[in-house]
């Protein structure tokens, strides 16, 4: 292939103005989201993080700009279409009253079906391998409302796999899980991208778990304005933490895989207030020092 006939990104958002009624969340926002890649969005609550994705999944009319999918206006492709491309998992979703884990799931097939084709042995694969893949296929016949926080993100993220679309994004797929759940989940979409090939999108809080699984960031800052994106070993940087969360901090190596690790600065002690003296037990510091 030629340099010239380098396609463009499967999905991008060009120079967005995202609005709710009154009010403004982005403008000129832009994101190209790499081919392939892990993409891993991070930032302050309420800097449009959320309001990106849904703009990017046509949940939500840019009043500004437009999304491409494909090389296409978002905009006109059927409904159908879109959600067999790509799929969304929403920050917060409310189940039918009722349903079963298994039914929520199988909802995921519906852009795979058509009036002369109802449910299919393939639909039940993909069903099955979704809630196995998420850990929920035990769940199968429970009802959602009967669920715990975590086990119910995880049926709404295996509901997303059993779409099958080639591009996925992940609003806080983490959000609930303990930790083990959280790298789980975190391996599981590593896997999506480097092994069967689909672009992940992935708004995540914490930033060191972003930066071992990004293969591309997007930092974004208050007023839904993108600070920085790109490699996350270039990208993290003390400055640009300080700058988009009011954070100081210290970015040394992960000593597990070498990416960028942020520790917050401890608080600064030594004032007369009473409620601020120094912790009574010792700490370790971040190389293991008493
Ligand atoms: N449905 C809505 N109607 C009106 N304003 C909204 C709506 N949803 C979000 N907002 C506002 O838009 C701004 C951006 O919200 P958004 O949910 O995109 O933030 P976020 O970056 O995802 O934050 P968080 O990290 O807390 O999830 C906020 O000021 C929020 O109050
Ligand atoms: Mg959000």
């Amino acid at each position: 292939m030629t340099g010239t006939n380098i396609p463009a990104s499967r999905l991008r958002a060009e120079n967005l103005t995202l609005c709710y009624d009154q009010r403004t969340v982005a403008t000129g926002l832009g994101v190209d989201i790499p081919d392939r890649s892990f993409t891993v969005i991070v930032g302050p609550n309420a800097c449009g993080k959320s309001t990106l994705l849904k703009a990017m999944a046509r949940m939500l009319r840019p009043k500004a700009g437009q999304v491409h999918l494909d090389g296409a206006a978002i905009a006109s492709y059927r409904t159908r279409e879109v959600a067999r491309r790509l799929g969304l998992l929403p920050q917060t979703s409310t189940a039918p009253g009722g349903i079963t884990v298994g039914d929520l799931v199988a909802r995921g097939r519906y852009p795979h079906q058509r009036l002369l084709r109802q449910w299919s042995a393939e639909d039940e694969t993909a069903v099955v391998r979704a809630m196995r893949r998420t850990g929920v296929l035990e769940l199968a016949d429970r009802p959602v409302d009967d669920l715990s926080g975590g086990q119910r993100q995880r049926v709404w993220l295996a509901m997303v796999l059993a779409q099958q679309t080639p591009i996925l994004l992940l609003d806080e797929p983490t959000t609930f899980l303990d930790i083990a759940h959280q790298v789980e989940v975190l391996d599981l979409c590593a896997d999506l991208h480097a092994r069967e090939g689909h672009s992940v999108v992935a708004v995540l809080h914490d930033l060191n778990q972003a930066c071992r699984y990004a293969t591309h960031l997007v930092v974004m800052r208050a007023g839904g304005v993108v600070a920085a994106e790109g490699d996350p070993a270039t990208v993290m940087t003390a400055d640009l933490v300080e700058d988009v969360f009011g954070l100081p901090c210290r970015i040394i190596d992960d000593p597990e895989t070498g990416t960028p690790l942020m520790v917050p600065a401890a608080p600064r002690r030594g004032s007369d207030d009473p409620d601020d003296q120094p912790p009574t037990t010792v700490m370790a510091d971040s190389q293991g020092r008493r």
